[in-house]
């Protein structure tokens, strides 16, 4: 169970209209956390507004682009009037695979945009708040692909590993200021989002993860920052740690990837 005292009464989830950013909203709503739901596509969001008010939740949608030049300001002026003790950012799928040079450079940078640039303001909004009520909580999610190097997603497993070590920092400030922070790394996880895009999901040797199960392991462990590894992927991301034999490593861990996305 979530701790609202701690964490409410408000969670706004970035990316909150389906996969693990609306499990999230569920379980929040169970656990008696309002809601605000951001997201591009508005049927999605109202869709997943529905469920989470069956579960008995106060929730304000937010369709926006948070790549559109005015996505900040028009999120932190939907969300003026209310509390956010908990802020979740769970968009951040890569959205462009191809070799860096050669490639869009545009689309290079809307994968660190996402990612990276629109992280930065978000958290730094957010958290400021929470530091200065002396409670609160902040998810940034992450994956195993930020762990090491990769061909034809170089810029996505780039920007995954900057917000680990970002959430590495801001949790070591926000800590003893009464504020959690956790980067959750998730492996591969049956999201729709995924799905559309045709991830393949039963690779023998590679289990991928329910969005429910992933959001709970998130929330349980919340207070268990900087970094949590969901379970079952805690040995691949100590192998790709590995200071070490990098060579090796990098291009064994683009042959797994090479059979989940192919060459998406
Ligand atoms: N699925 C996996 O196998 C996997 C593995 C490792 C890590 N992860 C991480 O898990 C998180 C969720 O991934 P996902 O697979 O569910 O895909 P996703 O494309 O990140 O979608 C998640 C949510 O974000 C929203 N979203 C995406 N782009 C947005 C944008 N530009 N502006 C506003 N909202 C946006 C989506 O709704 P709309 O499309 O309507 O905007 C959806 O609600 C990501 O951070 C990803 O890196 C996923």
């Amino acid at each position: 169970m979530t701790d609202l005292t701690k964490y409410g009464p408000w969670a706004l989830i970035v990316g909150g209209s389906e996969g693990v950013g609306s499990a999230f909203a569920k379980q929040l709503a169970a656990d008696g956390f309002n809601i605000v739901l951001m997201a591009r596509n508005a049927e999605r969001l109202e869709a997943a507004a529905v469920d989470v008010r069956e579960a008995g939740a106060e929730v304000r949608t937010v369709a926006l682009d948070l790549l559109a030049d005015d996505a900040i300001d028009k999120l932190i002026a939907a969300t003026a009037d209310i509390e956010v003790g908990l802020l979740i950012l769970n968009a951040g799928a890569n959205t462009y695979g191809s070799e860096f040079v050669g490639g869009d450079l545009d689309k290079h940078l809307q994968v660190l945009d996402l990612n990276v640039t629109r992280q930065i303001p978000l958290v730094h909004h957010f958290a400021q708040a929470m530091v200065e009520r002396g409670r609160g909580g902040v998810i940034l999610v992450g994956s195993l692909s930020g762990y090491s190097g990769s061909d034809r997603e170089g810029i996505y497993a780039a920007s995954k590993a900057f917000s680990r070590i970002f959430a590495e920092g801001l949790w070591a400030e926000s800590k003893p200021r009464g504020v959690d922070v956790l980067h959750l790394v998730l492996g591969l996880t049956r999201t729709p989002a995924m799905a559309r895009k045709g991830l393949n999901f039963d690779i023998p040797g590679i289990s991928a993860s329910d969005p429910e199960a992933v959001a709970a392991e998130g929330l349980a462990h919340l207070a268990d920052g900087p970094v949590w590894i969901t379970e079952g992927n805690v040995e691949v991301a100590r192998a790709r740690s590995s200071a070490t034999g990098r060579d090796t490593l990098i291009l064994k861990s683009i042959e797994g990837i090479k059979k989940i996305v192919g060459k998406l």
